[in-house]
């Protein structure tokens, strides 16, 4: 018997931990699956999507750098998705590729499920305008943030990004070169690829209001610089995105197989292999 066919794509995807999450969740829910992960680099993305389609390949996450290529890919998006304009999540009907966003739904989840916490009215500052800091903001702002403050390192991205929000009382953005002067703020988002990349942001301490809420959404040791500084800068919580990760899995997987799974045990297992500090 050949198992429902399930995949993640992306470039590099070596150390995906999207495999062991889901099929864990579907041990867990009884639901035989295979899930397997797909190196595929953008020029031969459509190749490996369509022989994955051949192959009765059912549904697939997606990640860097594949988000909007799957986004273009899809036939019909979510209205997150088409928000968010990037998809990470596929799932096959009749021919056709549908394609919807949980990134933004797992930060959510993270913070206001596991983390137990109030995000409404916070001043936010969003740094990064990539990709995931579009489904972050768009996220943050339907969980009823307060002002959001979009810095990026190149400013016309942030503006952009602010441009198609269309929220101008409610979103702003600044210039990286003016972060100390831009007060505190009560959650700091850090949507940036400089961890990602060995890169560290110089940050002022006076960003995090006390009691503030920390999020890099990398995790692990991309995770540690910025983790550290907010800890340094004496926020109330800092956290990266291992959560949210777990959590965008399980909305995935509520897509695909109709149930959402317990989280709690995969995130514990995998928070005990990948702590929040090195030195933790
Ligand atoms: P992703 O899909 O992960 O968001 P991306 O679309 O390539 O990836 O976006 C990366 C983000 O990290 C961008 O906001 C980028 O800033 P630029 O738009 O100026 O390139 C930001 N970034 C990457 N390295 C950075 C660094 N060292 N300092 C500040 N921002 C950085």
């Amino acid at each position: 018997m050949t198992l429902p066919n399930y995949a993640v794509f992306g470039h590099p995807i070596s150390h995906s931990l999207s495999p062991r999450i889901h099929t864990a969740f579907g041990k867990q829910a009884g639901v035989a699956l295979r899930y397997v992960a797909i190196d595929a680099p953008t020029e031969a993305f459509a190749a490996a999507l369509a022989r994955f389609a051949e192959e009765a390949g059912r549904g697939a996450n997606i990640t860097q750098p594949l988000k909007q290529d799957a986004f273009r890919t899809s036939t019909q998006l979510s209205d997150f998705a088409r928000r968010a304009g990037a998809v990470n999540t596929l799932m096959r009907v009749g021919d056709a590729w549908h394609g919807d966003n949980t990134d933004g739904p797992g930060l959510i989840r993270d913070l206001t499920g596991r983390h137990s916490l109030d995000l409404r009215a916070r001043r936010s500052l969003l740094l990064g305008a990539g990709g995931a800091a579009r489904a972050a903001a768009h996220a943050l702002l339907d969980a009823g943030i307060g002002e959001l403050v979009i810095v990026n390192r190149s400013p016309e991205r942030a503006d952009a990004l602010a441009d198609s929000i269309g929220l101008p009382k409610r979103v702003h953005t600044r210039y990286w070169n003016d972060l100390a002067n831009l007060g505190s703020f009560d959650l700091i988002v850090n949507a940036t690829s400089a961890g990602v990349a060995r890169e560290t942001l110089q940050l002022p301490f006076g960003l995090v209001a006390p009691r503030a809420l920390c999020y890099d959404l990398s995790y692990g040791a991309a995770a540690f610089g910025f983790v550290a500084w907010a800890r340094a800068a004496g926020a109330g919580k800092a956290l990266d995105g291992l959560g949210m990760l777990v959590e965008q899995a399980a909305e995935s997987f509520a897509i695909w197989h109709g149930a959402r799974p317990d989280t709690d045990a995969v995130y514990a297992e995998l928070r005990g292999e990948l702590p929040l500090l090195a030195t933790d």
